[in-house]
């Protein structure tokens, strides 16, 4: 049956080796996974309005709704009970509190303090991670100052600073600077440990691209708007790869404890190089974009819901990554707690 054709037609060892022996059901396969997703692998992002027992769907992002600060403190409640460990807040300020500076980025009783406040009173121990940038704040969608079209960096370090310290009287153990400033990693570390909170963490947005894919995140927190100035002058270009390296050894050098790429599917190789370059927690976010496609995709019966959740979040555990951000963090729990 075998003969020659075989040995010709394989110059490895087949048949004596046959790589489907591993593969012959679930018990196998489980015994040499290489990889493996739980829970306590996921941050859930949260968007949270003003308002009591309110609930709004995001357009762009099919089953994402933004919540209220009750119903903020019932969905951290549910994720904890999951064993999801984490949650990362973002809000959607109010258009009538945006201003050139983003001033109620430091209101110490913005939508972002109050959430935190109230879930930290409810859950304790668990993680909450606070965005830092003022693009939900800004009038004009940016995530730093401006200057006529100009994003300005230094200026714009004393404002997220500000920011931080409100985030973390609030309740907030996770800092997650996502604005892209040069130097603000430093900034911030110095200015918690002089303010003594040395024991908060800083969660760097470190590889962070100018992506297409945040667009229905900027509906979800309403920062679409005219935006004037370009992204691309602060955010990283999707040609690179090595850049990305300088800037994590940069943000970890200023005093972050974690790193984030972001976007995650299309960037599986920047989480890869990294995490062997610096094997510090490496973490990825599933950004609203690759929600929206999923998602989508589920509705139409393109893909298989429940399966494409699960293998798209494993992608990243196997790319290197310590845990990922994503919207589908409460159902793939639900998943794989069954
Ligand atoms: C902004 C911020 C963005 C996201 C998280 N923080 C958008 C942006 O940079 O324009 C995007 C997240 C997502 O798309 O899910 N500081």
């Amino acid at each position: 049956m075998f003969g020659e054709y075989t040995t010709m037609a394989y110059p490895g060892r087949f048949p004596t080796v046959r790589m489907r022996r591993n593969r012959t059901n679930a018990s196998i396969r489980a015994m040499v996974a290489e990889n493996h997703l739980t829970p306590a692998d996921l941050i859930w992002p949260i968007f949270v309005i003003d308002g009591d027992d309110c609930r709004e769907p995001v357009s762009a992002m099919p089953g994402v709704n933004r919540i209220s600060v009750d119903l903020a403190v019932k969905a951290a409640k549910e994720a904890e009970a999951l064993g999801i460990p984490a949650i990362a807040l973002f809000p959607n300020t109010d258009p009538a509190l945006r201003d050139e500076k983003g001033s109620e980025a430091y209101n110490p009783d913005n939508l972002v303090c109050r959430a935190t406040r109230a879930i930290r009173e409810a859950c304790p121990d668990m993680v909450i991670v606070c965005d830092v940038a003022l693009d939900p704040y800004t009038s004009h969608g940016h995530d730093g100052l401006m200057s006529g079209n100009e994003i300005v960096n230094d200026a714009t370090l004393e404002a997220l600073i500000r920011q931080s310290l409100v985030q973390v009287a609030a309740g907030c153990d996770t800092l997650a600077p996502s604005d892209m400033m040069d130097g603000r990693i430093g900034a911030i570390r110095q200015a918690l440990d002089d303010a003594g909170y040395q024991n908060t963490r800083i969660l760097s947005y470190a590889a962070k691209y100018a992506s297409c894919f945040y667009g229905p995140f900027r509906e979800a927190v309403g920062s679409s708007g005219a935006l004037k100035g370009d992204k691309r002058t602060y955010q990283m270009d999707p040609a690179n790869s090595d850049e990305a390296l300088r800037e994590v050894e940069l943000d970890l050098a200023e005093g972050a404890d974690m790193i984030m790429v972001k976007p995650g599917m299309p960037y599986l190789d920047i989480v890869r190089r990294v995490k062997e370059s610096f094997a510090v927690p490496t973490f990825a976010y599933q950004v609203s974009g690759e929600y929206s496609m999923l998602a989508t995709a589920f509705e139409l019966g393109r893909l298989d819901r429940d399966r494409g959740i699960l293998e798209s979040l494993m992608c990243f555990k196997r790319a290197g990554a310590d845990g990922v951000l994503s919207y589908f963090a409460v159902d793939a729990a639900k998943l794989l707690n069954e």
